[in-house]
Formats: C-alpha cells, structure tokens, sequence
C-alpha cells in the first residue's frame, strides 16, 4: 500500500459507509490513501474503518450530516487533526427521490436539494480552506445520469444532480489556478439501498406503463435491459472511476463530469 496510487494521500468520502461510498474508501485505502469514512452513524462508519484496516489500511471514522455545516468543519478539522492535511474529497452523500414535477411536495424537494446538492457544496466548502493552503487537492462530486439526461420521475432528484454539475464547473474554474482540481461521476445503477428504494418508491422503471408498481426483480430485469452493455454497474466499478479523478492519474483533469454508465445515456 506505501507504493499505491494514493500513496501519502489523505481522502475524505461522505456518505461512505454503503455502497459506492464504502467501495470508494476501500479502494482509495487500498491505494495507500488514509481515509477519512464519513456517514450519519458512527457504527456503519467504523464498520467500513474496520474493513480498511483488516485489509491493512488506515482509516477512521467520523459521524457527520453533510446538511449541518458544523458537521462539516468538525469533518474537516477531525481529517487535519488526524492526518495533518486534505488531499482529496469525494463528496457522495445522497438519497434518493422519484417523483415527477407535479407530485413532489415542498417537503421532499427541499430535503432532495439539502442532502444531494446543499450536501455537497457544504462539506466542499469545508475542506476548501485546507486545499487552498496548501495549493493542492481534488475534489470528486458524485452527480448521476440524472443529472445529465432525462429520466422518468426523478424530477427533485435530477434537478439536485445538474445542480452538483453546475457546481462542479464554476468550482473548477474558481480554483483551477490554485491547484485544485474539481471534477464528478455520473454513475449509472450500481444496485445499492438507494436504487433500491428508488424502486419501492415507485421509480425508474419501478412503474408500469400502466402507472402500476412491478416487482423489485421485474424493476432490476427491466433496468438492465435499458444498458447497452448488457448488465448494471458494480460500486466497485464506480469506485475506480473516483480513483482516477482522485489522483495524479488525471492530473491535467478539471471540470469533467465522468459518465460511468454501461452506455445507459447513449
Ligand atoms: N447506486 C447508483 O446506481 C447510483 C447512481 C447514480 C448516482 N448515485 C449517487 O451515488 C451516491 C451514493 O449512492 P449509493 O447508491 O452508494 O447509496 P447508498 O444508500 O448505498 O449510500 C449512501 C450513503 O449516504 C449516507 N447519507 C445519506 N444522507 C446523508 C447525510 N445527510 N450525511 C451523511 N451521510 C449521508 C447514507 O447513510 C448512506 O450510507 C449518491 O449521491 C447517489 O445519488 C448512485
């Protein structure tokens, strides 16, 4: 691991105790970077730090909501009093929503935009001071195809994701000078609990044309059928996508949204 991608590298991940989160933090561990695994509950979150270092990494573990911004310093702070610097954030955090224009509430389209954009300009913010100090960082937002492309009753959802893309760009340009590159993944469905209840709640291809609910197992086969390249991504498959924006792979990187998407939006 001392000779790893990362090697010397100190990365922040939200949201990384399931999923795509915890796949990325085991890969960047096992890439020689220290992480930071950050998550609403400290058990799911020490869970991940206990699988980095059965695999002989180091992590550790922070309890934090990416909408509180006090949260988010103390996320910082808890990563610079650990490691002494910031290398890297991938800000992943996010839930899900299905729902078209007409049928979302107040209530669920301002909880879409706090988690999966508030989230990631928040816990962006808080890292920024330590990059711009030392002149050096990535940051890697985790957007979606949503986010780019139309897809049915996502609407709060992908509005939240294009937002993170808009973000990442005027981020990029702001700090492209001071050595901080900014770039996102849109990731097509790699089965999760999000993408699972993304599903339950009647998303997706979680609907009929008829507007009835379908099985989970029918809703994944027809999901499938909907990727040229024949089945759904795996999260470890998205967490090598974020090890490439990460690191000094894509150096001359910034500004990129990353579409890891078995061809879905082709
Ligand atoms: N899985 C997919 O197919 C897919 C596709 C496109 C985009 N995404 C995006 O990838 C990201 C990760 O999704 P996933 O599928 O791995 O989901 P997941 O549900 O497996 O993991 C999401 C994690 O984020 C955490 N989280 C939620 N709200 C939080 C908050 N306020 N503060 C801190 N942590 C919080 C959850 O506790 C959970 O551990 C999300 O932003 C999602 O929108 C996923």
């Amino acid at each position: 691991m001392a000779d790893g991608r990362m090697a010397g590298k100190v990365a922040i991940v939200t949201g990384a105790a399931s999923g795509i989160g915890r796949a990325t933090a085991l890969l960047l561990a096992s890439e020689g970077a220290r992480v930071v695994c950050v998550d609403l509950e400290r058990g799911p979150a020490d869970d991940v730090v206990d699988a980095i270092a059965a695999a002989g990494g180091t992590a550790i573990a922070v309890a934090a909501d990416v909408t509180v911004e006090a949260d988010m310093e103390r996320m910082a702070q808890a990563a610079l009093d650990a490691y002494g610097q910031i290398d890297v954030l991938h800000a992943n955090a996010g839930i899900p929503g299905v729902g078209q224009a007409h049928e979302e509430t107040p209530a669920g389209w301002a909880r879409l935009i706090d988690v999966n954009l508030t989230g990631v300009w928040l816990s962006s913010r808080a890292v920024l001071p330590a990059m711009l100090a030392r002149g050096q960082g990535a940051l890697v937002l985790t957007a979606s195809v949503g986010g780019i492309k139309g897809v049915r009753a996502l609407a709060g959802y992908s509005a939240a994701k294009a937002g993170v893309l808009g973000l990442m760009r005027s981020m990029a340009v702001d700090y492209a000078a001071q050595g901080i590159r900014v770039n996102a993944i849109c990731p097509g469905t790699a089965w999760t609990p999000l993408v699972e209840a993304t599903y339950e709640l009647g998303g997706g291809t979680g609907v009929g044309p008829d507007g009835a609910k379908v099985s989970m197992e029918e809703a994944r086969e027809r999901s499938t059928a909907r990727y040229p390249i024949g089945r759904l991504g795996t999260v470890e498959e998205i967490a090598q996508a974020v090890l490439h924006l990460a690191g000094d792979g894509s150096s001359w990187t910034t500004g990129t949204a990353l579409v890891v998407d078995g061809g879905f939006s082709l």
